[in-house]
């Protein structure tokens, strides 16, 4: 049983509200902060992550865990699948992302929609790919949420997660402990003014069952063909399976 990690330590919300409540809050700098704190690396690990999903020429997409939208823009660039719908607990970072979608004249193919991942609104047997970046360790019952994705997605369909690891060699390991100790926090919460959010951030990516650990899960689910990716000295992971 891995520790769940809350963003709000005095708050006696479930994780799932606070975790709502956190990208409410953030949402506004969400897009600014993720680029300027990643340096821009950000959207090279999306299109790595697109690669994979498109291997599979897949037409209906779930992108969940999609916040602002931007890997289910970056995939509809790069595939033009026939639908891509994005799916978030918060309503503040959807609204950011449905005023992409305007802008960018894509009413057609991309829909943001408000949800939980932990209970998808979809039949079973709906999507060709899901995708997830940035999502998972965020979810209140990981088993759960990997179940869902299971459930709506097709037989052969393919699940594809982005997710933060643990650099485990130097001198990525000693730099990137400084980095997510020290700099994330006190950019973060300058900037985004929510202090817990970027505390939150490095300590959930702690507390995540990566690497094989989570292909294990993957596997236990009931997924095949499983496959894992690190990125960039191991800061980011990319997980792929089959139905
Ligand atoms: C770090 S953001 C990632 C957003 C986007 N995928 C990206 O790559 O920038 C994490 C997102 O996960 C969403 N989230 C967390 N738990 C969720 C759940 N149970 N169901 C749906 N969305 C969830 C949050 O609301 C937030 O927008």
């Amino acid at each position: 049983m891995n520790k769940v990690v809350k963003p709000y330590k005095s708050s006696k919300d479930s994780k799932k509200k606070q975790v709502e409540e956190m990208f409410d809050n953030i949402s506004s700098n969400y897009d600014f902060l993720n680029h300027f704190l990643s340096f821009g690396i950000d959207n090279i690990w999306r299109k790595k992550t697109i690669k994979v999903v498109a291997e599979d020429n897949p037409k209906l997409i779930l992108d969940v865990a999609t916040g602002t939208g931007d890997l289910a823009f970056a995939a509809q660039k790069t595939m033009n699948p026939k639908k891509i719908i994005g799916l978030d607990l918060s309503n503040g970072m959807l609204n950011i992302g449905r005023t992409k979608i305007e802008k960018r004249k894509l009413k057609d193919k991309l829909e943001f929609i408000q949800g939980d991942s932990e209970n998808l609104p979809f039949k079973d047997q709906y999507f060709d790919a899901v995708m997830v970046s940035f999502g998972v360790r965020n979810f209140e019952n990981l088993n759960k949420g990997i179940s869902e994705i299971f459930r709506v997605l097709k037989k052969n369909g393919k699940i594809v997660v982005l997710e933060f690891s643990k650099p485990k060699k130097f001198p990525i390991k000693q730099t990137y402990f400084i980095y997510s100790k020290y700099f994330l926090p006190l950019f973060g919460s300058l900037i985004s003014k929510d202090k817990s959010a970027y505390h939150y951030l490095p300590e959930s990516v702690e507390a995540f069952p990566e690497g094989p650990d989570f292909l294990e899960k993957l596997r236990e689910i009931g997924f095949l063909n499983l496959k894992l990716k690190k990125l960039s000295g191991g800061i980011a992971t990319i997980y792929s399976g089959k139905k």
